[in-house]
């Protein structure tokens, strides 16, 4: 077997690991990755002051197909927020999965 094959096979058994990964988000995962989030979501009534004055909505309780979406668009550029664009540019699908799994599981906060 030629090298290339075998990159090309691990290549393979990699997505489909990851692919399957994906599907679900692990809400354990999510709870240490959000550590990150919540200093700014889940504080009542929570305003940002940087850029401007911004309020913070709630994420918790929300679907979790709708975090994620809202996640790829921060990373996409589709939705501005400066410093949400720059906190989805650090994650990974499955770290998204894995944040909506955990907040879509929290009661709305
Ligand atoms: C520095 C403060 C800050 C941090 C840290 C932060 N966010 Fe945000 N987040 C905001 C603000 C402000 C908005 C509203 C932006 C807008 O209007 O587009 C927002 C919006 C969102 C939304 C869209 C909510 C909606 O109802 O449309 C999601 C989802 C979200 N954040 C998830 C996260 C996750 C997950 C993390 C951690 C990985 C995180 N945020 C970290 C301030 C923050």
């Amino acid at each position: 077997m030629k090298r290339n094959d075998l990159l090309a096979m691990f290549a393979a058994a990699f997505f489909l690991l990851s692919a399957s990964a994906w599907a679900d988000g692990d809400p354990a995962h999510g709870r240490a990755r959000a550590q990150m989030c919540a200093g700014c979501h889940g504080i009542a009534d929570y305003r940002t002051a940087y850029p401007e004055v911004y309020p913070v909505p709630k994420i918790g309780g929300q679907q979790a197909s709708y975090i994620v979406k809202t996640l790829q668009d921060y990373r996409s550029g589709a939705r501005k927020h400066p410093t949400m664009r720059g906190i989805a540019a650090t994650l990974s699908d499955q770290d998204m999965a894995d944040l909506a799994a955990y907040y879509a599981g929290e009661t709305r906060k």
